[in-house]
């Protein structure tokens, strides 16, 4: 599904290099989660595989389904079924949250939607997600609560039925009901459609609880250091990140 190799990436017109050689391979169905302290470059990743014009490739590859998209447009990426639920998702003021949905499924699918059956499927996703339909006439994002700017970016999921995921802590800004809420549908998501691979980036294991990953990696200083299972997100939670170096120093999981 996705097979990262080699990548460096770097900040536009800076010199600041953030991912150095970091190899990746998603195969359809699975679920990686990625852990790491903070400013390691988890977000870059996810910013790089969807195409930000920040952040620039300077050597390495991307390929998705076999495709090399390292040179495509962001919104060639998502045509071809890459989603990214962003960490700190962006207010869109005097762009109504269904208007900008509905453009975006229109673009995907090549076709004009119709208003109609439109409306119909997203106010049963809102039910879904327990989202107020007042949302749908909002501006995308301005005064959304942490929360609901969350739930909002999976109700775009719901609609445009991507291949690969990418959740940029999905579960920061989400309370205990709303996380458990939003896994569900991802999970029934996923049951629908089995191919559908994802990418976690977490600092907790309790999202990792309800949507079950097959590897772990922990990325630091851009690149992934280790790699384990969900024993290993726990253990991340329960004696900090200094147990990797140490891991690491006794040549584990080289
Ligand atoms: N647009 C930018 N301008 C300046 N520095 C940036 C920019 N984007 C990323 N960086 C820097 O690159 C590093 C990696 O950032 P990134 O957002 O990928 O971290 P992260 O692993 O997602 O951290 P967190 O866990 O806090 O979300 C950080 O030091 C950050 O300050
Ligand atoms: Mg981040």
């Amino acid at each position: 599904m996705l097979e990262i190799n080699n990548l460096n990436v770097k900040l536009k017109n800076s010199d600041k290099e953030i991912l150095k050689d970091l190899s990746l391979l998603i195969k359809p169905g699975e679920v990686h989660a990625i852990m790491g302290p903070n400013g390691t470059g988890k977000s870059t990743l996810s910013k790089a595989i969807m195409g930000h014009y920040n952040y620039e490739v300077t050597s390495g590859k991307i390929k998705f389904m076999g495709e090399d998209i390292s040179s495509l447009d962001v919104s060639d990426r998502a045509k071809k079924g890459i989603f990214l639920c962003m960490q700190d998702p962006t207010v869109i003021d005097g762009v109504s949250n269904s208007e900008f949905i509905r453009t975006a499924k229109s673009e995907i699918i090549n076709e004009k939607v119709n208003l109609y059956t439109f409306i119909k499927d997203m106010e049963s996703a809102m039910d879904d997600l327990s989202l107020n339909k007042n949302m749908l006439h909002r501006s995308l994002n301005k005064g959304f609560s942490g929360g609901e700017k969350k739930k909002n970016e999976i109700l775009q999921l719901k609609v445009l039925k991507p291949k690969f995921i990418i959740l940029d802590e999905l579960d920061s800004g989400l309370d205990v009901d709303s996380l458990r809420i939003v896994c569900k549908n991802i999970n029934d998501y996923l049951e629908e459609n089995k191919d559908t691979s994802v990418l976690i980036i977490t600092h907790y294991p309790r999202i990792l609880e309800y949507i079950k990953p097959n590897y772990v990696h922990i990325l630091n200083d851009g690149n992934i250091k280790y790699t384990g299972d969900m024993k290993l997100a726990l253990e991340i939670e329960k004696n900090g990140y200094s147990m990797i170096n140490e891991m690491i120093g006794n040549g584990v999981n080289e």
